[in-house]
């Protein structure tokens, strides 16, 4: 009998982290490496919320708290829905874990069943589909391509849906595109899901606060609020506090779904660390006054990338709403050959290449189902970014063929 069990032949290590760990590892044996390959933000975590996580040690809060969350932290959670997004959970309809990845992964085993399907936009956030195969579902992957700013389109998720479907998950701004759906866009799909009442909807909104050039943020739950007893709305204090080091995410939704969640919880990893949660209180009821200054300077990092990009021979660049990533086409330099003889035949090559021969980390797009095209993260330093970006231009500018 094999040790490992059928279900993880189902899934991959997660290719993202396996880039970074690339680009790591090449760098510690001394290689000039720049990793574009890391989806968190370079910032800093606040002063007041490392503040307030030393007080909580301090404090002695050092042991287990709730399964799914202090109440502090749950009334903290509370208000941010309410003031941000319009939405009012009550305590029971919230729950928080260790990371945002946690709550997803927690929420599709408490639901799935084999054979139920779960619509997944492509490209998607790659943990996306391997956690629906390892809690038994079918994901369905709905292509969104380019020329609709790699949004899904309404009649595309109608045709997506079908008798089996438990879960669609829209996740916007987008990992790995940056795209985010207006309130006009994301109504168009919520009408289409409020015609299927069997269907759940799964948001995750963990980049609500990285959007760009006035753009204004809603969540389905909000924009319809007739979806709201069947929404789980996600979201966490990874991006926009820099905490993805503290593991806190949480959702709000219905009773019974938010209890399933915590039922999971608890008998596997029980609540998030106790000093962590005191410090995400502090994030969400704290001042956000250093975020518009974050935030223009990764625009500006966007526009650099886009715009040098868009000035490499055989890529094609677009420029998106939100998050920290950008998503070119590679489809121009297909079936050309680099210096050193390497024939790109895939994103995949083309990420390898431009590693082996630039020192250029990216991720391939093939992870996040839609090619040829690969992810840049910018959530690094502007000198970084400006340097990653010429070589990747010269890389470009001397293949063959
Ligand atoms: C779209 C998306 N959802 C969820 C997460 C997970 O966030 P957390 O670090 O809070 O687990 C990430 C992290 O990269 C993400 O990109």
């Amino acid at each position: 009998m094999p040790i490992l069990s059928s279900a993880l032949g189902r899934i991959k290590p997660s290719p993202t982290i396996a880039v970074t760990n690339l680009a790591r590892e090449l760098k510690a044996q001394g290689r000039d490496v720049i990793g574009l390959g890391a989806g968190e933000p370079d910032f800093d975590t606040p002063e007041h919320v490392k503040a307030a996580a030393i007080e909580a040690i301090r404090r002695g809060e050092t042991k287990y708290t709730a399964v799914d969350g202090t109440p502090e932290l749950k009334k903290a959670i509370q208000g941010k829905f309410r003031r941000e997004n319009g939405l009012d959970y009550a305590l029971d309809e919230i729950t928080v874990g260790t990371g945002g990845k946690q709550v997803l992964y927690n929420a599709l085993m408490a639901t799935l069943d084999p054979g139920n399907e779960v619509v997944v936009p492509a490209p998607y956030w790659v943990s996306y589909p391997d956690m629906v195969l390892l809690a038994g579902g079918t994901p369905v992957p709905v292509t969104c391509p380019e020329q609709t700013g790699f949004k899904l389109r309404p009649e595309d998720l109608e045709e997506a849906i079908g008798p089996k479907t438990k879960w669609v998950i829209l996740n916007s701004p987008n990992n790995p595109t940056g795209a985010a759906y207006t309130e006009a866009e994301l109504k168009a799909l919520t009408d289409v899901l409020v015609r299927h009442p069997q269907v759940w909807v799964m948001t995750d909104d963990m980049y609500e606060h990285l959007v760009y050039d006035e753009f204004r943020f809603t969540t389905p739950a909000q924009v319809e609020p007739r979806l709201k007893d069947r929404t789980l709305t996600v979201n966490g204090v990874s991006k926009a506090y820099a905490m993805t080091g503290w593991r806190i995410g949480f959702a709000g939704g219905p009773k019974e779904l938010i209890r399933g969640i915590g039922v999971i919880q608890s008998q596997s990893t029980s609540n998030p660390s106790s000093v962590s949660q005191a410090a995400a209180v502090a994030a969400l009821n704290g001042d956000m006054g250093f975020l518009p200054e974050r935030n223009e300077v990764y625009r500006q990092r966007r526009d650099l990338v886009v715009d040098m990009l868009n000035e490499a021979d055989g890529l094609r660049c677009h420029r998106p709403e939100g998050a920290f990533y950008v998503y070119p086409s590679c489809a121009g330099v297909i079936g050309r050959r680099t210096p050193a003889g390497t024939e790109i035949g895939t994103s995949e090559d083309f990420a390898r290449a431009l590693l082996a021969e630039e020192g250029v980390a990216v991720v391939h797009g093939s992870a996040f189902g839609l090619d040829p095209y690969f992810r840049i993260s910018y959530a690094t330093s502007t000198e970084a970014l400006e340097e990653a970006c010429r070589r990747i231009i010269r890389f470009c500018g001397r293949l063959e063929g």
